[in-house]
């Protein structure tokens, strides 16, 4: 298994360019099954997380890879698309893979899948998808693990209210609709960015979606949807977490090609902790001083708020402010595997529940830590940039599921971190 290894201490400097957005490319490699030609994706993430979903659509009957001659681009053609069932060996792979079913249903009017199961982080149910989508006509039945959706007819529109801004749930809807009879209203829909790069995908394809990244989404049915080349977003919690690293080692960098309003919420937590960020329309320049402010409470929350995806890097970056820093992570219920991780590098912390309450500590000290997943991996790295002495960080698999070359972007902002 790969490891990173990390010699600690040293500040970052320089520039980087952020990768697309894995939580934008996903759901749009799923919705290219509804597109009945070739689609052409720029600035999509090479990571382990794109390299599953191709595999999907592949087992599909579909035709999906990297073109090796320009790099970040995705090419799909999904005009092949002969099956309907995804085997539980690529479910396991990627939880994610829930959006190939409103993907598939959408298209087919039929879908076979295992259910996607939790992950390190939570149970992650999919009833909010499920209810959606009998709204719509489709025959549910899940039993032994595995989930069948059948839609005799075409899906029909249908008013649905969410009983929580589920950001899966709202894409997967946006999916099975695109192409149903009639208009599809969500209300209690998630305002994540991700959600707005789906609809524009969709929209340039032919399809008829107004009201992506506010609560009411309306979706017109359309007959057909047509090819595309579309441009990825940038990866919003890609930038914050070089930031954080940023600010748990000092330094002073600019990180290029971001959308800066997309993590205004972020940002605002490193300014509390005494960090500068100005920005401009595509480029964060950041610099972070030498002892950092602990900041009173942070409470995760569904978008424009603090993201739960930037909780794990950012207390990475607090274990050594001055003072005590309060975390209350209120979307996912087991999000704190990573701080038994950091007490062993010297932190302080004590999590219960939803509350995690981190004292800062004067220093850090390197050594051998797990990524207990994808987000609380780039939380050790974080760490270990500012701790004394060399850490050894495992399960980098989980890192690479969501990073692209991680060792590769450090390095490149002046850290000492290699790959072995
Ligand atoms: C998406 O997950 C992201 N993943 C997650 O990023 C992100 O943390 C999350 O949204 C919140 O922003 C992708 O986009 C691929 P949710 P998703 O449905 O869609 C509960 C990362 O690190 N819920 O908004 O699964 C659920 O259990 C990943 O990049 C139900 O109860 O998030 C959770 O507590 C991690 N029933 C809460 O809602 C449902 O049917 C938020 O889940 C669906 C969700």
């Amino acid at each position: 298994m790969q490891r990173l290894i990390i010699n600690g201490g040293k500040r970052l400097n320089g520039e980087i360019t952020v990768q697309g957005a894995k939580n934008a490319a996903l759901p749009i490699l799923a919705a290219s099954i509804l597109c009945g030609e070739e689609v052409t994706l720029k600035r999509c993430p090479e990571i382990s997380d794109t390299y599953s979903a191709m595999r999907i659509l592949n087992s599909l009957g579909c035709s999906a890879g990297f073109d090796s001659s320009a790099g970040n681009t995705a090419v799909v053609n999904t005009s092949s698309l002969s099956r309907f069932e995804i085997t539980d060996k690529l479910m396991r792979e990627m939880r994610s893979s829930i959006f190939f079913m409103g993907a598939l249903i959408g298209k087919t009017g039929e879908c076979r899948m295992s259910f996607p199961g939790g992950c390190n982080i939570g149970q992650r149910p999919i009833d909010i998808h499920i209810a959606a989508l009998k709204k719509m006509g489709v025959t549910v039945t899940e039993e032994y693990g595995s989930i069948d959706c059948f839609c005799r007819n075409k899906l029909r529109g249908a008013k649905i209210t969410l009983s929580f801004p589920s950001v899966g749930a709202t894409e997967n809807i946006i999916l099975a609709s695109v192409l149903a009879e009639g208009t599809t209203v969500i209300t209690n829909a998630a305002r994540e960015p991700e959600i707005v790069c789906l609809a524009d995908f969709l929209n340039k394809c032919g399809g008829n979606i107004n009201g992506a990244g506010g609560g009411t989404i309306v979706i017109e049915g359309v007959k057909e949807l047509h090819g595309c080349e579309f441009e990825i977003m940038p990866d919003r919690i890609a930038a914050a977490t070089y930031l954080a690293c940023t600010a748990s080692a000092g330094g002073e960098i600019a990180v290029r090609g971001c959308i800066p309003r997309h993590i205004e919420a972020v940002n605002s937590v490193f300014e509390q902790m005494g960090c500068i960020a100005h920005t401009s329309a595509d480029t964060v320049f950041f610099s972070a001083p030498r002892s950092l402010r602990a900041v009173d409470i942070i409470r995760t929350t569904v978008y424009p708020g603090f993201p739960t995806d930037c909780q794990a890097f950012v207390m990475a970056a607090l274990c050594r402010a001055e003072g005590t820093s309060v975390f209350v992570e209120n979307i996912f219920e087991n999000r704190y595997r990573h701080t038994e991780e950091l007490r062993r590098m010297g932190a302080n912390i004590r999590a219960e529940g939803k509350v995690a309450v981190v004292e800062g500590v004067k220093r850090l000290y390197g050594a051998k830590v797990a990524a207990p997943d994808l987000r609380g991996g780039a939380g050790l790295a974080a760490a270990a940039l500012s701790a004394e002495g060399t850490s050894e960080i495992s399960g980098v698999e989980y890192i690479d599921r969501g990073y692209e070359e991680i060792e590769n972007a450090l390095s490149s902002l002046g850290a000492d971190i290699k790959r072995v």
